[in-house]
């Protein structure tokens, strides 16, 4: 491996063969690397290490109810992660490993209780992501990885954004083209009879409903709209610096609403930015517009923060598809929430 880098104490890493299995030494002797995955950069320790895990939840400032996902390379780790594997486990992993889906299920003693905040379930998925993979396998062990961004921060999707909010408070970043999807992965509940969406995320509803061929509930979402609930659950999620509306409701409207609201905040002198991406999977609402609004979502948000606006506003989209996932993380990133009848 060539001269290390450093950002305040965190080795910047390159993502070739030689730096993977540095990186995976840390891993294993107990520190913390931030790695790529194809949804949003993870904060990866040892899922068997209390003491690494430890470390993830400090460096993050994350409450220490709130569990983490295990990363493993495939699905033949499953069986030692979990104590019960159900059918519908191995047919989704089938169909979505590698890929941004977590499963919750039945934890096994193998995995230490802080990994899952006490929880006897644990969430588990395969990423996406050739990096990811390659430190799994190098590690040998199952990486506990939750989003590598300070608590209530948006995620990162690429390794600025990391060591904009932990440089200096984990051992390495791997340095890598930015994630693809841009929002995390979905996280399924399979610990009950009926599968339950607990985040919506890069796979689906509709396509976990066709691998199914059942209807698949999304927790908290109301039942008229099927819109997850706005903020105010449990923790603020994905707020950026500068506050955010967001403006709810159909098409052309929403569209007319944004506008009046930029020229209001505009004349009264305030520095406004609208989420353009936002905008054009409004007004079109087309599957690739939304996941590339999905796919810069983050990265958007904190760009804005950095320029010197004193107000972002959003437009929603149809929580269908992808959408889902970008509506959920948008609520909960709002200051405000204005419905457009
Ligand atoms: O795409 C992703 O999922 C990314 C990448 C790095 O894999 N990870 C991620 O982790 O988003 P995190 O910690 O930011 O979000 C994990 C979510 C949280 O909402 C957590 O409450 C939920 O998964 N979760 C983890 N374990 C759980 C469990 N046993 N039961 C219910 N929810 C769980
Ligand atoms: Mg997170």
């Amino acid at each position: 491996m060539s001269k290390k880098k450093l950002a305040r104490g965190t080795l910047l890493l390159k993502n070739d063969v030689a730096s993977i299995n540095y990186a995976a030494r840390i891993i294993r002797r107990g520190g913390t690397v931030a790695f790529p995955t194809e949804t949003v950069y993870g904060l990866g320790a040892s899922a068997l290490d209390p003491a690494a895990i430890e470390k993830v939840f400090q460096a993050k400032g994350r409450p220490t109810d709130n569990p983490l996902i295990v990363h493993i390379e495939n699905s033949a780790a499953l069986a030692s992660v979990a104590s019960f594997v159900p059918d519908m486990a191995y047919l989704l992993a089938e169909h979505f490993w590698p890929g941004p889906l977590s499963l919750v299920l039945l934890k096994s003693d193998f995995i230490p209780p802080a990994v899952c905040a006490g929880l006897s379930t644990v969430a588990v998925r395969v990423p996406d992501n050739h990096i990811a993979l390659d430190l799994i396998r190098a590690s040998a062990v199952p990486i506990a990885a939750p989003s590598a961004n300070r608590s209530g921060r948006p995620s990162p999707t690429s390794w600025k954004h990391v060591l904009k909010d932990l440089a200096g408070s984990i051992d390495a970043v791997i340095r890598s083209p930015g994630c693809v999807i841009g929002v995390e992965s979905t996280v399924l509940d399979l610990t009950s009879h009926d599968p339950v969406i607990l985040r919506p995320g890069g796979v689906t509803r509709e396509e976990l409903e066709q691998v199914l061929n059942r209807k698949v509930a999304v927790a908290g979402a109301s039942s008229d709209s099927e819109t997850p609930l706005s903020p105010g659950t449990k923790y603020r999620h994905y707020t950026p610096e500068v506050p955010l509306i967001l403006v709810t409701g159909s098409g052309v409207k929403v569209l007319k609403v944004v506008k009046a609201l930029r020229q209001k905040y505009e004349t009264r002198g305030l520095k406004i930015a609208v989420l353009e991406a936002s905008l054009t999977a409004a007004r079109f609402g087309r599957p690739a517009d939304v996941k590339a609004l999905a796919s810069g979502l983050y990265g958007s948000l904190r760009s804005l923060e950095n320029s010197g606006v004193d107000l972002i506003i959003a437009a929603a989209v149809k929580p269908r598809g992808i959408g889902m996932a970008v509506m959920n993380r948008l609520y909960k990133a709002a200051d405000r929430v204005i419905k457009v009848c």
